[in-house]
């Protein structure tokens, strides 16, 4: 088999990245290890911001988020029972969006289908082979086959535990990472949420969000430890202990019921420096990852694609190879500056083992002044919104 590029990883960011060279004519196959079902019926990030919007409506796949879709002008911050809303549509003139990656990644492996692009499910050990080569190769086996397909270029966007990343040899890449002592564990119920915009709550319990995917879908999450399992936690105990950390008032609107999703992520800071070698190139988590609390995870996925297609673009079109050669430092920028805000907003919002109360007085003094600063909330919601795309 032959194509223009080869994407490894059928994730937001590699489905979007085809998405967009197909918009530009140019081919591109997906190879991943997983069953289309299993993909589609993964849950995980829900808020995009409004350049991802933007992105995904000139990509032509906008029409269901826009339907189901629910644009949101601010967010809650809730600090022991005190709260501040951050106004992001007045601090930018710009809402966010919330629509579940669950329902954009079934959106785009529809369309992607629908136009004829080869997607490959359910492929075993996976590998890109001479990537520093102008003919560089990913190798895979499928029922016991051994297949390779033939590209110019290979996009890893198979997320943090892909294989792509380890193409790039330990002396070139140098990485950056930071594991947070503690985990998210996430219920979804089909009950109306308890307010109508986000509300992110810093407790002495612990960490609470409270998110939605409908006006009848809740997604509801509680800091938890790192030593705990789904199974420790009953839908009461959940219910008891978030109702808990967004105190009385909150809690007297909150509708319960029975889970049907419920899970627990680890949370983590990650990069990898640079983001390509030789014709493979990193996008998405396969590069970087952002613990979830400035709901940064995917909007950094589909920036790293937009970026990566424009190069593409101007290699295949305009023979112009020096966005290609800038890809890693272009994304780079934007990646460390979302570093700094997911990183921030996670050390205000969470209780850490063997905190000082020196720590304690920081975090409180953080909320204090975005709660009396105007700048300071503004800071906030500018980056909430999302960073200008520079490229
Ligand atoms: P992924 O979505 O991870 O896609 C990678 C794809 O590559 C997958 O389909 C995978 O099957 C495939 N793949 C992996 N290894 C191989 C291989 N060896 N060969 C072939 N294919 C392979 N962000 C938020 O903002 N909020 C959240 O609440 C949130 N929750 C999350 C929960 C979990 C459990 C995880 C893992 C992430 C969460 N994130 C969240 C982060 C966000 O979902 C990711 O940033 C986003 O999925 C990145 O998209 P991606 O396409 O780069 O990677
Ligand atoms: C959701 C997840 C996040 O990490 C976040 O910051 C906001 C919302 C969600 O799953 O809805």
């Amino acid at each position: 088999k032959k194509t223009q590029v080869c994407i490894i990883g059928s994730g937001p960011a590699g489905l979007l990245l085809s998405q967009l060279l197909h918009n530009e004519g140019i081919s591109s196959i997906i190879i991943d290890r997983q069953s289309r079902e299993r993909i589609e019926a993964r849950v995980r990030a829900g808020v995009l911001e409004w350049g991802s919007v933007e992105a995904l409506d000139e990509a032509g796949i906008g029409a269901r988020m826009h339907k189901e879709g629910i644009p949101h002008a601010g967010f809650d911050l809730a600090f022991n029972g005190d709260k501040h809303r951050i106004d992001i549509k007045g601090h930018t003139g710009k809402d966010v969006m919330i629509y579940g990656q669950t329902e954009l990644t079934i959106d785009l492996i529809a369309k992607r289908l629908e136009q004829g692009c080869e997607i490959i499910f359910s492929a075993d050990d996976v590998q890109p082979i001479d990537v520093k080569s102008s003919s560089p190769k990913v190798r895979y086996s499928r029922g016991g086959e051994n297949y390779e397909i033939e590209c110019d270029h290979i996009a890893g966007c198979d997320g943090f535990h892909g294989v792509a990343r380890s193409a790039i040899p330990d002396d070139v890449m140098k990485t950056f990472e930071r594991v947070y002592p503690f985990g998210w564990l996430g219920v979804l119920v089909e009950k109306p949420p308890v307010s109508e915009e986000l509300i992110y709550a810093n407790h002495e319990r612990g960490f609470a969000l409270s998110s939605m995917r409908s006006e009848t879908r809740s997604r509801y999450y509680i800091q938890c430890s790192l030593n705990d399992k789904v199974e420790d936690w009953s839908d009461q105990r959940f219910w008891d202990e978030f109702s808990l950390r967004m105190g009385p008032e909150i809690a007297s609107n909150l509708k319960t019921g029975a889970s049907f999703e419920k899970s627990i992520a680890p949370l983590r800071s990650f990069v990898a420096e640079p983001m390509c070698y030789g014709n493979l190139y990193l996008a998405g988590d396969a590069a970087h990852i952002v613990p979830p609390t400035g709901a940064k995870g995917l909007n950094l996925a589909i920036a790293d694609v937009r970026i990566l297609s424009r190069a593409l673009v101007e290699h295949y079109k305009k023979n112009n190879n020096d966005y290609l050669e800038r890809y890693s430092e272009i994304c780079l920028k934007r990646v460390w500056k979302v570093e700094r805000f997911s990183w921030f907003m996670s050390m205000m919002l969470h209780q850490f083992p063997d905190m000082s109360a020196f720590e304690k007085r920081m975090q409180r003094a953080e909320f204090d002044h975005i709660v009396g600063s105007e700048t300071a909330s503004r800071s906030v919601a500018e980056n909430y919104v999302g960073l200008p795309l520079e490229m």
